[in-house]
């Protein structure tokens, strides 16, 4: 019988489970493909790595490798030297990579230097920030990618002005497949009333997630950001899960103590969307948290100066209040602001069926419509 094609996905980050998970389980469930889950190690701990295999449809990685933390070029050299071994051993037909983050780029550069086809899920966003390593890993990757799967159209108008597809490219606006595992998850989530595990109610607490490098490089930007906080947590409760760096940042600054703000640990998947579906608000830093307050209509306020989702702005219901932390106070005056509460084309929890017709279009395993 003649093989299957091999199809091996990278990830490496918190984020990037959630992208490839729709995808993985809808090329596993038409079977004509045969697929390994590769993982970098870039997030290593339990709670930031492990506890979502158990929600997810993933499997178990094939393969582990343990690159863990570093400056961005050590860990990105140290991925792509792992990676470009194991692509040698594997031989696969395609490679898929998710999103920014150090292992996507890693992964799309190990790829084309042995010669294997790239697929990038969520291609062609853009903050025009070149100062930030997501925006080098995703501009870079689009360009080393053979498939790009979009979500938006300003995706595909950004890749456009970058001379992509160029002749042995191909862009295909399937969707969110983020969006897939929300819905997918979201009734399971609700039920679960995350918030009182909190002592907070429902719709009366803001949810918070920063994690930025911005915020530690700046001189007393962390500082006035907590205080911002703080001020804002004594007219509505704040929920604030910690990524480990911010973690780290804050108790090397004296700042977890004397706090109102409710802290936690990084919070498993289910658990944090319950959150965010009952928040009165939520300010983050992240990129992927704005796309998911917009399909749950929650109030978002993203705290940089730009947003790489304009989409979530243009249609949903994000606002980039920029990283003055003096913003944060304003809050509570912008919580019944008309909004527009509109969920972008394709967020529609079938993106990982659009991508999956893309990847087996390319691997010619199924008739491409004239
Ligand atoms: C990475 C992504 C970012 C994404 C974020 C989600 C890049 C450039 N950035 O940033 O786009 O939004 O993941 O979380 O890839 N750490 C731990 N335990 C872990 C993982 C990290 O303690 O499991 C610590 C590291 O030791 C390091 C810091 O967190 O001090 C940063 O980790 P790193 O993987 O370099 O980047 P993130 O900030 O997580």
């Amino acid at each position: 019988m003649a093989r299957r094609p091999l199809v091996a996905h990278v990830v490496g980050a918190r984020p990037n489970y959630m992208k490839v998970a729709p995808v993985y389980a809808e090329l596993e469930r038409r079977g004509r493909v045969e697929q390994r889950l590769i993982h970098t190690g870039q997030h290593y701990d339990v709670i930031m790595k492990d506890v979502f295999f158990s929600e997810l449809p993933l499997p178990r990685p094939h393969v582990e490798l343990h690159i863990g933390s570093g400056s961005p070029g050590d860990q990105t050299g140290r991925a792509l030297i792992e990676l470009e071994r194991v692509f040698l051993e594997l031989d696969p037909d395609l490679v898929v990579v998710a999103g920014d983050v150090n292992s996507t780029l890693a992964g799309a550069l190990a790829a084309v230097k042995v010669a294997v086809a790239v697929c990038h899920i969520e291609a062609g966003l853009r903050s025009f920030e070149w100062d930030l390593p997501e925006e080098h890993n995703r501009r870079i990757t689009d360009h080393l990618s053979t498939l790009l799967l979009t979500h938006s159209d300003e995706a595909n108008e950004n890749l456009a002005a970058e001379g992509i597809p160029s002749e042995d490219q191909q862009v295909d606006l399937v969707g969110n497949t983020m969006i897939d595992t929300l819905l997918a998850n979201i009734d399971a989530a609700r039920a679960l009333e995350a918030c009182r595990d909190f002592g907070v109610e429902r719709q009366h607490y803001v949810l918070v997630t920063l994690h930025r490098q911005r915020l530690f490089a700046e001189p007393g930007l962390l500082q006035r950001t907590l205080h911002a906080l703080d001020v804002l947590s004594s007219s509505l409760p704040v929920v604030f899960p910690l990524h480990p760096r911010t973690r780290g940042a804050l108790e090397a600054n004296g700042l977890l103590a004397d706090s109102e703000i409710l802290f936690a640990d990084p919070l498993p998947y289910r658990q944090f969307l319950s959150l965010q579906a009952d928040a009165a608000a939520v300010i983050t830093d992240s990129g992927g948290v704005p796309e998911e307050t917009t399909v749950l209509r929650v109030p978002c306020f993203t705290l940089r100066d730009h947003t790489d989702r304009p989409v979530t702005v243009r249609l949903g219901t994000n606002t980039v209040i920029g990283q003055d932390p003096a913003a944060i106070e304003s809050v509570p005056s912008l919580l019944n602001l008309q909004r527009s509460t509109q969920i972008p084309p394709f967020w529609d929890g079938r993106a990982g069926e659009r991508a999956a017709d893309a990847v087996e279009r390319l691997l010619t395993l199924v008739e491409v419509p004239a």
